[in-house]
């Protein structure tokens, strides 16, 4: 099997057939969900914890859904309630669940680099369910499956990413990923929420809305990150969508068969008209929820059969 990872905590450590061999189980998944034979047993035995020290609706949801699709004994650790509001460090309350021996743990963390730092403490899968401006790597695996399901490859497409990259996770695991599959990647933003130094990434930077999506096959939007923003990065919502929200004149310049994304939450009216986001024949918004429940059952399926794997040459004493 070539997927050989022990945690998923980046698309940066997976190599193209690795992505491959995650996104064919991850289609097989969603065409089993599709007809309606959802329940399997891969995970049964085994323990999945949720922890989301941030807000999530989507990524938790489905994380919880994959893992009881699974057969997995899924517990969503209350962060709100549990000790971490008395002070209790985020490597201690790993321990602690550590201690109560699970074999998957779903972290989210507002602090980049603080799942990698994790997944050193315990011994069992961790999946990065997105740290800080870091990775988002499900989102990524996710948004490629729908793409390749819905343009037939993953492969010489112009995706164009637009709007707040400087403050999302979700560009960095696409333009990692898009980039490892071959494909054209183009980022279009303002100058003060585009990340300094892209322009050495790999892309095409674009400050100039409708240039960027001229000829595009793929048109990714993303949310404006208030809450991440501690200054003026815009001069007003207003004049942000006006020129950098997706509105059906943006959109013409696109090939006619181009594909909306969005990876929600949505600020509808700020980065994406809401008639754009509805509009059932651009826009793949709600493929992207179901896929992520697909993407989420194969990465903890993978992740499982090597814990089996390596947990099993360990009891026979063998060096993996
Ligand atoms: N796309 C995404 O991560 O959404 P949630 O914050 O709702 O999980």
């Amino acid at each position: 099997m070539s997927f050989r990872a022990d945690h998923l905590l980046g698309i940066e450590h997976l190599a193209p057939d690795e992505i491959t061999t995650l996104l064919d189980l991850a289609d097989r998944y969603a065409d089993l969900n599709r007809e309606g034979r959802r329940t399997h047993d891969v995970l049964a035995g085994m323990t999945q914890i949720n922890m989301f020290f941030e807000n999530s609706t989507r990524t938790q949801a489905s994380f919880e859904l994959a893992g009881k699709r699974l057969g997995a004994d899924v517990m969503n650790m209350g962060m709100q309630t549990s000790s971490v509001k008395k002070g209790e460090t985020l490597i201690d309350t790993a321990l602690t669940l550590n201690a109560m021996h699970p074999d998957l743990l779903v972290v989210r963390h507002p602090s980049s680099g603080a799942v990698d730092l994790l997944s050193q403490k315990v011994n069992c899968a961790v999946l990065n369910a997105g740290d800080g401006r870091h990775e988002h790597p499900t989102q990524g695996l996710l948004d490629a499956l729908t793409i390749r399901r819905e343009k037939g490859r993953l492969h010489r497409l112009t995706v164009a990413i637009c709007g707040d990259i400087a403050h999302s996770r979700v560009a960095r695991s696409n333009i990692i990923l898009l980039g490892k599959m071959e494909n054209r990647v183009r980022l279009v933003g303002p100058p003060t929420l585009l990340p300094a130094g892209c322009g050495d990434w790999g892309v095409e930077v674009y400050h100039d809305m409708k240039a960027g999506l001229e000829g595009a096959d793929v048109v990714m939007m993303l949310r404006l990150q208030k809450e991440r923003m501690d200054g003026g990065f815009i001069p007003s919502e207003r004049e942000y969508f006006h020129r950098y929200g997706l509105d059906a004149e943006k959109l013409a310049l696109a090939k006619e068969d181009a594909i909306v994304m969005h990876p929600g939450p949505m600020n509808r009216g700020v980065e994406i008209d809401g008639v754009i986001a509805d509009d059932i024949n651009r826009s793949v918004i709600q493929e992207q929820v179901e896929m992520g429940v697909a993407v989420r059952m194969a990465a903890m399926d993978l992740l499982a059969r090597n814990l089996r794997a390596r947990r099993g040459a360990e009891r026979a004493g063998v060096m993996v």
